[in-house]
């Protein structure tokens, strides 16, 4: 469950259940809708256009990025390039090997199944997957003790897509059974642009480019947080003026969110003031951080962390987190001296 101030949070990749219904009109359907990310949409154009040439399922696919970024979005679209099913569920749905076995046994040839934040599926769990993966059967074990006996079931050739915000705790006889893997990163600012404004058309709502490349400036190089910061201006639009989303009202509105030219709110400033006040800057461990800022440490791992680092304000170091030389300076700070090193932080 995300926490309440979490899902409050203008600025958060989690998505919320009713994100989910609006995210779905604005989600593009085919592949040369999708903005960005040109070396995955290169290698995936291949991928898919020779598996439909040679008229077979596709390899069973990975993706990984941070949240937010188009996982689900991509998993869509290549049902949608190969007209396929798609069926989703997630790693924590699935508690138990019948929960899969279930799955499994509904789906039907050339159906694709997703599962989100696959890196959460059990370990039992996962090694039903690697036959049903790999030879496209299930084996089930019928009773219990000495009388135990496997019962081996046929499956149709489905097509596997898992995404992950977590690469490295995927385990290796996983990975190996995935056909391709594709990483998404963080998006250059012209192309969250690029989003804001199609997102814009769809939803009707009309915005100049001034604010739409300060919203995209200001939406941590990540899509799913860029359409939350264009709704949130617009109602400050409806409200404020005519509706119309100029510069000077995104400033206005961004100013109220309290997110400042970088992107960062409330929850990033109190992470890194934390380190810097409470830890003299780090390093500090993960653990002690989450006690700290009262966050969880998945949720400072997986969501606040990846762009923290990504701006260069903050590093995991082998003995814990240090907020850097440039953090200190956003934040209108003097560095502090690091006297083992003799340097600055
Ligand atoms: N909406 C979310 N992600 C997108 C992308 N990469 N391209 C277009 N629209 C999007």
């Amino acid at each position: 469950m995300p926490k309440k101030q979490d899902k409050n949070r203008v600025v958060s990749s989690k998505e919320s259940a009713e994100e989910v219904a609006f995210e779905k009109n604005l989600r593009p359907k085919k592949l040369n809708e999708y903005i960005g990310q040109n070396k995955v949409k290169d290698n995936l154009n291949i991928f898919l256009q020779a598996a439909k040439k040679r008229g077979e399922p596709i390899e069973h696919v990975l993706i990984h990025g941070c949240p937010g970024l188009g996982k689900t979005t991509l998993a869509h679209i290549i049902a949608n390039e190969m007209g396929s099913n798609i069926k989703i569920t997630s790693g924590p749905a699935i508690e138990k090997t019948g929960d899969l076995a279930a799955i499994l046994t509904n789906l039907e040839k050339g159906d694709i199944l997703f599962i989100d934040e696959i890196h959460r599926l059990n370990k039992t769990i996962e090694e039903v997957l690697y036959p049903a993966m790999e030879d496209y059967s299930l084996d089930i074990i019928i009773g219990k003790g000495p009388s135990a006996r496997t019962l081996r079931l046929d499956l149709p050739k489905f097509t596997l897509i898992g995404a992950t915000t977590r690469i490295s705790l995927i385990s290796a006889p996983l990975r190996d059974r995935f056909g391709a893997s594709y990483k998404l990163d963080f998006y250059e600012d012209e192309d969250i642009q690029k989003i804001i404004n199609r997102s814009a058309k769809i939803l009707d709502i009309e915005i100049d480019s001034d604010a739409s490349k300060l919203i995209a400036e200001r939406a941590r190089r990540t899509p799913r947080v860029a359409n939350r910061l264009l709704k949130r201006v617009r109602d400050f639009a409806q409200v404020k003026a005519d509706g119309d989303v100029t510069g000077n009202l995104a400033l206005d509105a961004l100013k109220l969110l309290e997110i400042d030219e970088l992107g960062l709110d409330e929850v990033d400033r109190k992470i890194l003031m934390a380190i810097i006040e409470k830890f003299s800057g780090g390093p500090v461990g993960l653990n002690t951080l989450a006690a700290a800022t009262n966050e969880e440490m998945d949720t400072l791992e997986d969501i606040y962390e990846p762009f923290l680092m990504q701006l260069g304000f903050l590093q995991r170091t082998p003995r814990g987190r240090t907020a850097t030389k440039r953090a200190f300076e956003h934040l209108g700070l003097k560095p502090i001296l690091d006297k083992e090193q003799n340097s600055l932080l």
